[in-house]
């Protein structure tokens, strides 16, 4: 790594937090010094001035004193209120990501980092991101919990199974970061590792133009949701619409039969995925079936691209421009085909007792 950071321990300061990480952490250091030295020096003070001089002398009595209580208590006070303040501007600053971030997903797995950007380029154990930029990692994992860690940047976010956690960061430098996992989880877990390549926008550019015709996660996801799953059937506007409206809903809030209201966020488009019954959209049956074990994490990721994409949010201000309602509203008849046949597939596959919804569904799809 390289080191030509402020203080010779430190890693470098590579990230626009990075130094308000280090400020907080020095005075907390100051703190504990400017307390421990009076108290160390005052117990070699007191060992020779009350030191036994006579056997069983009986000490004068000492009375409270209201001033030295006030101070040893305001002082404390003030003392802490300034550490929780830092800290929950830090807290703020690292966990509220601001909008125009330009997104990656990621997908922990025992034991590697799998990136995907916006355009489609995916990287494993490397990520290379434009400087003076703000990145927003959207991260899941496909097995146990692991935990994104980049010193340089003083950012560290747990990637949890079973749902979506954000990190964010505007890299300063351009360089070579190491990233760690900082979760143990297994065997290899000190090897799942890789670096953090921070390039000016123009070489960034460069790199990503370079990447081979991967197809997006955008354009993934509708594949998926129009082909191979057959989402299309039930989801796609016209008259067989049955399943929720999914167009321009990203963000705004749902209604449930409940008469609760949730925002439509990734974690909620994840969860009416795999666990459809669980929130209903009100004026919508509970017929979708689960596509729990049918979709990996990173089909998923590729879903909730597209269903955001439905609300004009590519999370990435790079030129892919897409407008794929046009394409899962205009070939009803053939997606509804094609639905048939996943959805036969799907009950072949239905090894899932928790599926409530299944058995009505082909009926309803031949009517
Ligand atoms: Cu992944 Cu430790």
């Amino acid at each position: 790594m390289q080191s030509n950071s402020w203080v010779p321990l430190f890693p470098e300061q590579a990230s626009s937090f990075a130094w308000q990480v280090d400020y907080l952490y020095f005075y907390l250091i100051l703190v504990s010094v400017a307390f421990s030295i009076p108290i160390v020096l005052a117990i070699f003070y007191f060992f020779v001035k009350y030191r036994e001089k006579e056997k069983y002398a009986t000490p004068d009595e000492i009375h409270g004193s209201i001033m030295l209580e006030t101070v040893w208590s305001i002082i404390p006070f003030v003392v802490s209120m300034t550490i929780f303040l830092g800290g929950a501007i830090i807290f703020y600053n690292q966990t509220r990501v601001p909008a125009e971030s330009m997104e990656i997903y990621v997908v922990g797995k025992q034991w590697m980092w799998k990136f995907q950007h916006g355009t489609g380029q995916r990287e494993i154990n490397e990520l290379h991101v434009p400087v003076n930029r703000k990145i927003k990692l959207t991260m899941t994992t496909e097995d146990v919990l692991h935990d994104v860690y980049i010193p340089a940047f003083r950012t560290k976010a747990d990637v949890v199974p079973g749902r979506y956690t954000t990190l964010w960061f505007e890299a300063t430098k351009p360089g070579k970061y190491h990233l760690y996992c900082a979760e143990y989880c297994g065997l290899n877990h000190s090897g799942m590792g890789g670096w953090v390549y921070v390039l000016p926008q123009d070489e960034f550019d460069n790199w990503l133009a370079g990447g081979g015709s991967n197809q997006t996660p955008v354009e993934a996801g509708r594949e998926l949701f129009t082909n191979k799953l057959g989402c299309a059937s039930c989801h796609a506007g016209g008259e067989s619409q049955r399943g929720a409206k999914l167009e321009g809903i990203f963000g705004t809030d749902i209604k449930l039969t409940t008469g609760q209201t949730v925002k439509a966020d990734e974690e909620y488009i994840r969860n009416s995925i795999l666990n459809p019954t669980s929130q209903i959209v009100e004026g919508y049956q509970p017929i979708m079936p689960t596509f729990k074990g049918q979709v990996t994490e990173e089909q998923l990721v590729a879903l909730v691209a597209y269903i955001k994409s439905l609300s004009g949010n590519t999370g990435n201000t790079s030129s892919t421009s897409t407008t794929p309602t046009s394409t899962s509203s205009s070939s009803n008849s053939t997606m509804t085909n094609t639905a048939n046949r996943a959805g036969n597939t799907n009950s072949g596959l239905s090894s899932n007792p928790n599926a409530p919804g299944r058995s009505p569904e082909p009926t309803n799809r031949n009517r």
